[in-house]
């Protein structure tokens, strides 16, 4: 038996290249080598304030480009978190094991209070329990390793916790999982601010550039991504913002640093900008035209979720059950 991955991403905004290069590419290259299961995780997404009439079609959305990007559904589980209860059921019996330090550690949270300017009131207890449910998620499906991004590393430490931590409890119950991330893109970020990670939320229309993008918008989102005053790409020593147009380039490109470096290495910023551009455009041209033929075949990709979601199901109920039965909840 293949080991088994589990990954998922929120369906809120638009997913992004750093989606993409830090996790979408890297699960659709490396399935075949696994017993893959990658979740739509819209229960993660309902943590911060959405629009209902809206999270079914993103998570449609989603889906067709998990698929677009070359998830291969006849080997790939690709499913709807909501479908299959045991996450949250499985998330309880956790949230009842994690002390409560553990979570008010957790930087993300904290970075969302603040945010919320640290007033509690305007913060759902969802979100302190988010990295309790991504652990059931997991854990549920005996994952062995888990292709994510970096920013992930601190969420997957705590899942890691929490099965050791079960299992010590109440024995040996759940596979440990380790995360798996690409060696180039494990961490793309902000094009209108190179010290922060590109993210889905973030307000500024230059920070990041989606998979649905025409290409005029990514060489004009490109043309103005943020460099340095240096007088080309100094290949040893690159500021932030030029650092990360590279790493773009050669997550896109695959080329080796020898490569990159014969290349771009003196190149002025205007020149890099136009290749960066023409390099990601011609890469999301192809996931643009087959999401487009998917989002007109709901009815396939609807039957891709559902039968996806009931192969996995069994796998789901089969580790509840012997969670419960260790921590001695009733069952017949
Ligand atoms: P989410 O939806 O924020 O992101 C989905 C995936 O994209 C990666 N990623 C990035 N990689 C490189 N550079 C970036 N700038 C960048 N931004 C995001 C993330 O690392 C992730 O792999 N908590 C998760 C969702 C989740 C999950 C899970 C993941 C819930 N349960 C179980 C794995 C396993 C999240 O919010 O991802």
């Amino acid at each position: 038996m293949k080991p088994r991955i589990f990954s998922g991403m929120q369906p809120t905004g638009e997913l992004h290249i750093g989606n993409y290069l830090g996790a979408l590419r890297n699960w659709a290259k490396i399935q075949y080598d696994y017993d893959p299961i990658f979740c739509i995780v819209d229960q993660h997404a309902i943590t911060a304030p959405h629009d209902p009439q809206l999270l079914p079609e993103r998570c449609e959305q989603v889906a067709a480009l998990y698929l677009a990007a070359g998830l291969d559904p006849d080997h790939s589980a690709v499913f709807v978190q909501s479908q299959v209860s045991e996450h949250v059921e499985l998330a309880w019996i956790f949230t009842c094991t994690v002390p409560f330090g553990w979570l008010s550690r957790m930087t993300q949270f904290k970075a969302k209070t603040l945010q919320a300017g640290g007033n509690q009131d305007s913060i759902g207890t969802g979100l302190f329990l988010y990295p309790v449910l991504m652990a059931a998620d997991i854990l549920l499906y005996q994952a062995r390793f888990v292709p994510v991004g970096d920013d992930q590393s601190q969420h997957m430490e705590l899942t890691r916790n929490i099965a050791q931590r079960f299992n010590n409890h109440y024995g040996d119950t759940f596979v440990v999982p380790e995360a798996k991330m690409p060696v180039v893109g494990a961490r793309i970020m902000g094009l209108d601010d190179p010290t922060k990670k590109m993210s889905k939320s973030a307000a500024s229309p230059t920070h990041s550039i989606s998979l649905l993008d025409p290409p005029g918008r990514v060489r004009k989102v490109l043309g103005r991504a943020v460099t340095d005053s240096q007088a080309g790409v100094n290949w040893e020593a690159p500021g932030n913002g030029v650092a990360n147009l590279l790493t773009i380039f050669q997550a896109f490109s695959e080329w080796t640093d020898e490569r990159m470096e014969a290349h771009f290495a003196g190149m002025r910023y205007g020149d890099l900008k136009k290749q960066v551009a023409e390099m990601v455009s011609s890469k999301l041209e192809p996931i643009q035209l087959r999401y487009a033929e998917l989002m007109d075949c709901r009815d396939y990709l609807r039957g891709v979720l559902r039968s996806s979601a009931e192969r996995v199901k069994p796998v789901a109920e089969e580790t509840v059950r012997a969670a419960k039965q260790r921590t001695g909840l009733y069952f017949l």
